[in-house]
């Protein structure tokens, strides 16, 4: 399917940041992709100077949440060619997400192509800077002009672009995380597992929460019986437990994290022996207090893997590892970074080239 294209004219086009004072999610580049549907079906595919939306107040979103969204990166490496990191894992769970939530699914290869067409288009917005990157959120809203709970008969596909720094002021550092013990993020049955925009709604109290005790970070846990290690505000969570990485086995209410799976299969192809399974927030405690789990971190998209140096849990405070970098943490850190940014080879086949 053909892309239509509405060049930014000189006027329209933004100054772009210098690589150093990039943040994350701050800046969009200068063209957006948008595609409407109506009637049932897909309208033409388009990308258009970068644009706000004018919506009526009464639109569906708005007052019912019917909404879909992806995180992705796009990586410069060092010989100046542009690549994703597994395109297509993002736009099968963009679908899953949509089916989730009554909505149309995208052709999975007009995701991919409306992507790379838009990079190709803004590609001088990719930072060239270590660890920087192009963010991508593709995302779909429902565009119906009316009240009434019930799907909506209209949407709005597009996707914008960000240069991003590190997702954490900190960078490649020991974060911090807030165990939620009052509320949770998700339930069995419920959206968890889609990546829709009211997930992270229910989460901002928690945040706050944790934001005003020092935390940048919340680590959930399941909803039934409070102590299952679910995953963390925007990451997947891996712990090491007498030298092998444990992580929380997918249960319908955790995100299924590209980066999670990616890790794993990583772990396995360099000798760590992984464990998917229920891991109780107690016994997890009990390990750091005996010395057997030595580290901790997240992974996902937007902060790549993020060693944790410290957890609070019902008003505790439990370090990891002395706060420093455990070394099975670098050593994935230094594998799947390097992949993404071409400084070692990709033997998995993970890197999707634009140009
Ligand atoms: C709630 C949540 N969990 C996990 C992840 C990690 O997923 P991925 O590795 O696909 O970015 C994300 C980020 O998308 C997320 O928002």
């Amino acid at each position: 399917m053909d892309i239509e294209i509405q060049l930014a004219t000189e006027e329209q086009k933004k100054q772009k940041p210098a690589d150093s004072v990039l943040e994350f999610g701050k800046k969009f580049t200068d063209h957006l992709f948008e595609m409407e549907y109506e009637n049932e079906r897909w309208g033409t595919p388009r990308i258009v100077p970068y644009h706000p939306f004018t919506l009526d107040p009464a639109t569906t979103v708005f007052h019912y949440g019917q909404e879909i969204f992806e995180g992705m990166k796009a990586f410069r490496h060092p010989d100046d060619s542009i690549h994703l990191f597994r395109p297509y894992k993002n736009a099968e769970r963009f679908n899953r997400s949509a089916e989730r939530m009554s909505m149309p699914t995208v052709n999975k290869d007009l995701f991919v192509k409306a992507i790379t067409e838009l990079i190709r288009l803004d590609n001088e917005w990719t930072p060239n800077s270590p660890g920087m990157t192009l963010y991508i959120r593709p995302t779909m809203i429902a565009t119906e002009v009316a009240l009434g709970v019930h799907p909506s008969n209209r949407y709005l596909f597009y996707i914008i672009l960000s240069p991003v720094g590190s997702y954490f002021k900190t960078g490649f550092k020991p974060t911090k995380v807030y165990v939620a013990s009052t509320h949770v993020r998700a339930t069995p049955g419920g959206t968890g597992e889609a990546k829709t925009g009211g997930n992270y709604a229910a989460t901002l109290w928690s945040q706050q929460k944790a934001k005003n005790k020092g935390y940048p970070q919340v680590l959930w846990l399941d909803a039934i019986e409070r102590r299952y290690i679910e995953e963390a505000g925007a990451m997947n969570v891996m712990m090491v437990i007498d030298g092998e990485v444990y992580t929380p086995a997918l249960d319908g209410a955790i995100l299924k994290g590209i980066t999670r799976e990616s890790v794993i299969e990583l772990a396995r192809t360099l000798g760590y022996l992984v464990h998917e399974e229920s891991i109780d927030i107690n016994d997890l405690i009990a390990k750091l207090e005996d010395g057997s789990c030595s580290e901790i971190f997240c992974v996902g998209t937007a902060a790549s893997i993020t060693p944790i140096g410290e957890i609070y849990y019902k008003e505790k405070v439990y370090e990891v590892n002395g706060s420093e970098i455990g070394k099975i943490t670098q050593h994935l850190y230094d594998e799947l970074v390097g992949i993404q940014f071409g400084k070692i080879p990709d033997r998995f086949n993970w890197m999707y080239k634009v140009f």
